[in-house]
């Protein structure tokens, strides 16, 4: 996973990240209208926010060496309250690496998608691992 390359390209959304996470959101509900009702009681600002949150946060524990696996095994915990189920990740997953591309254009290179894919792998692997629904894959 190339830290320097999520870095790189999350810096250039992070200017429009509210409006990043809007287009992420109506993305998601627009490919995936299942989701919807996920968050039938959610403040969509606040969730915007913390969408947000979350990445700045999971790229700056790698970049510092952080162990983040703990905080993610509890994200994935919480989640599962949330009544979100694995197969969900891969939707926003989708959603996300699609919105990326929208907000990065021409700079959405080959290899930023293969590091965001990465990225997005290993933190759905782990949040699922937090509850249990997955077993940990092998290399
Ligand atoms: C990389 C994967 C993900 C990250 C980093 C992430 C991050 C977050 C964060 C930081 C929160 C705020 C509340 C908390 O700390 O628990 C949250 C809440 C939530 N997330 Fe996620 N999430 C991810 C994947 C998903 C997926 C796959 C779904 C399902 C479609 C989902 C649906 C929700 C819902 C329904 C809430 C609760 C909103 C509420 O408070 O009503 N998330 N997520």
């Amino acid at each position: 996973m190339d830290v320097k390359l999520l870095r790189e390209s999350f810096d250039l959304i992070a200017p429009n990240k509210q409006q990043f996470a809007q287009d992420f959101y109506n993305r998601l509900f627009s490919l995936y209208p299942q989701t919807q009702s996920l968050f039938a009681s959610t403040d969509m600002k606040q969730q915007e926010a913390a969408l947000m949150g979350a990445i700045a946060g999971v790229i700056a524990g790698i970049e510092k060496g952080e162990n983040i696996i703990p905080a993610l095994h509890k994200l994935g915990a919480k989640h599962a309250g949330y009544n979100v189920k694995s197969e969900h990740y891969p939707l926003v997953g989708t959603a996300l690496i699609e919105t990326l591309q929208q907000h990065l254009q021409d700079k959405f290179t080959p290899l930023i998608q293969q590091s965001w894919l990465e990225a997005y792998g290993v933190i759905s692997e782990q949040m699922l691992l937090g509850t249990g629904q997955v077993k940990e894959t092998k290399l």
